[in-house]
């Protein structure tokens, strides 16, 4: 097996691990990803709405891509 499939498995697995973990999100509004699946859970049905309840991605922006990423996943599994 190759190093690069090695890591890619080691990448899988590591994501599989800590896929339900509660981490944060947002620093600059102290946004957990159990806070936003909250948000999805009681309602929020896009990320406008995600960031009106909790808002994560209304200071610097930098955590967006997650913001939505979390978001998109609380929606698909609601
Ligand atoms: S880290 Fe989320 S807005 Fe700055």
């Amino acid at each position: 097996m190759s190093v690069i499939r090695k890591f890619i498995d080691r990448c899988k697995q590591y994501n599989k691990v800590n896929e339900n973990k509660n981490e944060k999100v947002c620093r600059c509004f102290n946004v957990c990803s159990d806070d936003i699946k909250n948000a999805v859970t009681k309602g929020a049905k896009t990320i406008s709405d995600v960031r009106e309840k909790t808002k994560a991605g209304m200071g610097c922006g930098r955590c967006n891509a997650s913001v939505e990423r979390i978001t998109y996943k609380a929606i698909k599994n609601r």
